[in-house]
């Protein structure tokens, strides 16, 4: 068992500890007495297949949990959600001194932990994911939020959760689909920051691809991101880092309709991004090369079904976006991204972009 302590500058605290099976064993670690009450929130798949063994586990803690469940999908990480949790929480009872557990992917980790930085005005939450694109990536660092017809997380709130417990063992249901998009945040980190990690990813692609994944690559994983959020935890600089493909990807998620899953989005903008890493700062093309491989190595990396002219309202939309010009964090090389004068955005690739878009389209 591996254990982390995110220090953050307002004194919260949020433990992360990662286990391969011994789920109780880790939460013991983490556990904080004060939490006599719990909720345990889930989308409904989620509860379904593991809901039951977490409550009894649960139960074995706290003197009373009470299962809440919404519908899976993006389009129920919305405010009317949000209400009707809160709802419920409110009839039963719920008080200050209870713990908001969020068992489940990426939406319920923003969801729920979004219920618990509003309810009763802040209780304390734990998060506990179960698909590879939370474990590596949206259960950590305290961002949390919800769509609305405009746009993703455009309603939200820095929240940090109490702890964080990352158990390979609840992997074993997810889909290959989802397994698909948890690999591409692990290429992210890696390339964000760890060129070991990177080469590691390459040398085990194939076992990755079926979905045998070594705990220590996420624990790595969860270490970029916490190392991250630890310098900078309001994205005033250093955390735009963690934007890596994440320009082109939000763009191609929305004006996709949402048909292209965030993970998938995220392929195609690390692909496009590592070639506008060549112009902008520097990345060897040969390591923009070794990033595209490694995704279509990992069957991530998809033709993506509209074109540039169709993302680029959605870049002028995004978070950014600067004096008129699109800003992106760019890599110089695998391991390292270029610190653009403090910002970690270098401004106006949108040429760039295009002329790589039609790389990534069609490719040599
Ligand atoms: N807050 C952040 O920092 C952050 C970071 C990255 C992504 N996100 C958000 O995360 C969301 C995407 O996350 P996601 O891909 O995990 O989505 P998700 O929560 O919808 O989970 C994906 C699907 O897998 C199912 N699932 C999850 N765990 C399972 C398991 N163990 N077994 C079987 N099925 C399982 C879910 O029911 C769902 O259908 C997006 O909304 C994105 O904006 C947030
Ligand atoms: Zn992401």
């Amino acid at each position: 068992m591996e254990l982390l302590d995110l220090d953050l500058r307002r004194r919260e605290r949020c433990r992360l500890v990662a286990t391969t099976s011994d789920l109780e064993g880790a939460l013991s670690l983490v556990w904080r007495p004060e939490w006599r009450e719990v909720a345990l929130i889930g989308d409904e798949t989620v509860v379904g297949l593991h809901g039951g063994a977490v409550a009894h586990i649960l139960r074995g803690r706290a003197g009373r949990v009470e299962v809440l469940s919404f519908p899976p999908g993006e389009q129920h990480k919305v405010r009317r959600t949000k209400e009707r949790l809160e709802d419920r929480l409110v009839e039963l009872g719920f008080d200050r001194g209870c713990c908001i557990v969020a068992l489940g992917g990426g939406i319920t980790m923003d969801l729920a932990g979004y219920v618990a930085a509003t309810f009763l005005r802040g209780v304390a939450h734990l998060n506990l994911p179960t698909s590879l694109l939370a474990q590596a990536d949206a259960a950590i660092g305290g961002k949390t939020g919800l769509n609305t017809a405009r746009g993703k997380n455009l309603i939200g709130a820095i929240h940090q959760p109490a702890a964080v417990v990352l158990c390979s063992e609840l992997l074993a249901t997810l889909p290959p689909r989802e397994w698909t998009e948890g690999l591409v945040e692990v290429v992210k980190h890696a390339v964000i920051a760890d060129r070991e990690l990177f080469e590691h990813l390459e040398a085990r692609a194939d076992a990755l691809r079926r979905g045998e994944l070594d705990p220590d690559v996420l624990f790595r994983t969860a270490r970029i991101k916490c190392g991250v959020v630890e310098a900078d935890e309001r994205e005033q600089g250093l955390r735009s880092v963690l934007n890596l493909g994440h320009t082109i990807g939000h763009a191609l998620e929305m004006a996709s309709g949402h048909r292209v899953r965030h993970g998938r989005a995220v392929a195609v903008g690390l692909a496009v991004e590592a070639r506008v890493a060549i112009e902008l700062s520097g990345l060897p093309e040969g390591e923009a090369r070794r990033v595209t491989e490694l995704l279509c190595r990992l069957q991530a990396l998809e033709r993506p079904p509209v074109g540039f002219d169709d993302i680029v309202p959605y870049l002028e939309r995004d978070k950014k976006h600067r004096d008129g010009q699109v800003r992106m964090a760019l890599p110089r090389r695998i391991g390292c991204m270029d610190a653009g004068e403090g910002r970690y955005t270098l401004a106006g690739p949108e040429t760039a972009a295009r002329r790589a878009w039609r790389q990534v389209e069609a490719p040599a």
